[in-house]
């Protein structure tokens, strides 16, 4: 027989038991109570750096992990750009010296960072943490630019699509003949396949074809990133596509109002920018529950 006293002990003891499992529960959910879903998983919102305006082109050195970005230093009407960077596990951002960049693309296998502006291509190498940039294009005003073995820029106002082989010096630009569209942005996914976007909207052109395939939804676009299992993704006015290439219509995976700049961080977590600041989604934790 036990005693009542006791009883009533292993009732408290039970009791605090169950409380402090519940509380770490509840503590787990509210680290990601602000959480957002991403292809149907929950996920987190940490800002990175805030009150910035305008952050645009992002771009992810994933050696360092440093994350490169353009942001506006204009005031009233007339924009001006600032290219600048910040390491993975700092808050600080430093800016570099680039006249008007605006422009940004990674090659990490070379451990080289590009940036456009509207003089010209500039070279960086990030791990000599130098602050300036050395000048390899002059006389062309670069509007975006896609990094696949070769810098792939657009030619600012006549958006026209030049490539410049990079590994050679003193090579020159040259208009890549068969994008024949003005366009805005250009890229590159994991099978090979081309996209384009015009003020009609996005086209994909499969490697070895030269027809234009067009995906319906969402047709403003703001940039283009490829992650790091190759998929490629849109960055729309008001949110994040994917295209589905069976019916070919663009799915919005996450709607952010106003989103500028999408890039993704060594893990394939999506950093994304709005009007004011930079963000990064982390997946939540999930809880595996014992039997
Ligand atoms: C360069 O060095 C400075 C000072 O040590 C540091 O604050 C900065 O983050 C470094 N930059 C890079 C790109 O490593
Ligand atoms: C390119 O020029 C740099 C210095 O200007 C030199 O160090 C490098 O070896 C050259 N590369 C080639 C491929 O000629
Ligand atoms: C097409 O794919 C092949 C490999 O399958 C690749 O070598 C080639 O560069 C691709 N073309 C384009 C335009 O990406
Ligand atoms: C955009 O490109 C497509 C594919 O070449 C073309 O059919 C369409 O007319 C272009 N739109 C504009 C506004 O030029
Ligand atoms: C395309 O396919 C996706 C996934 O199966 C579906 O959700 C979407 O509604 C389809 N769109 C159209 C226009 O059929």
């Amino acid at each position: 027989m036990i005693p009542r006293i006791n009883l009533s002990v292993i009732c408290v003891i039970i009791f605090i038991l169950i409380e402090s499992i519940d509380k770490t529960v509840s503590n787990k959910n509210d680290e990601c109570e602000n959480s957002v879903l991403v292809k149907g998983k929950k996920h987190k919102k940490v800002v990175w750096v805030e009150n910035i305006d305008r952050p645009y082109q992002l771009a992810f050195y994933q050696h360092k992990e440093i994350l490169f970005y353009s942001y506006n230093v204009g005031i009233e009407e007339e924009d001006t750009f600032k290219i600048a960077y910040l390491h993975k596990h700092s808050y600080e951002h430093h800016d570099l010296e680039i006249e008007n960049g605006f422009a940004t693309a990674v090659d990490d296998e070379n451990h080289v960072v590009y940036f456009g502006g509207n003089l010209g291509i500039y070279k960086y190498h990030p791990d000599k943490n130098r602050t300036r940039a050395e000048k390899i294009l002059s006389k062309y005003n670069v509007w975006t630019m896609f990094f696949r073995k070769k810098l792939y820029f657009i030619k600012y106002p006549i958006q026209r699509l030049y490539e410049l082989d990079v590994h050679h010096n003193k090579s020159i630009p040259e208009r890549v003949k068969h994008i024949h569209e003005k366009i805005y942005l250009y890229g590159i996914d994991g099978n090979h396949h081309q996209y384009i976007t015009n003020d009609t909207g996005l086209y994909q052109i499969k490697n070895g074809s030269s027809e234009r395939i067009r995906y319906h939804g969402e047709h403003v676009f703001r940039g283009m990133a490829v992650d790091k299992k190759g998929e490629i993704y849109f960055c729309g006015k008001h949110g994040i596509f994917v295209a589905n290439h069976h019916n070919h219509t663009l799915q919005e995976i996450l709607h952010v109002r106003n989103i500028f700049g999408l890039t993704f961080d060594n893990h394939n977590n999506i950093i994304y920018s709005n009007p004011y600041e930079i963000v990064t989604l982390y997946p939540c934790e999930t809880t595996k529950k014992k039997n």
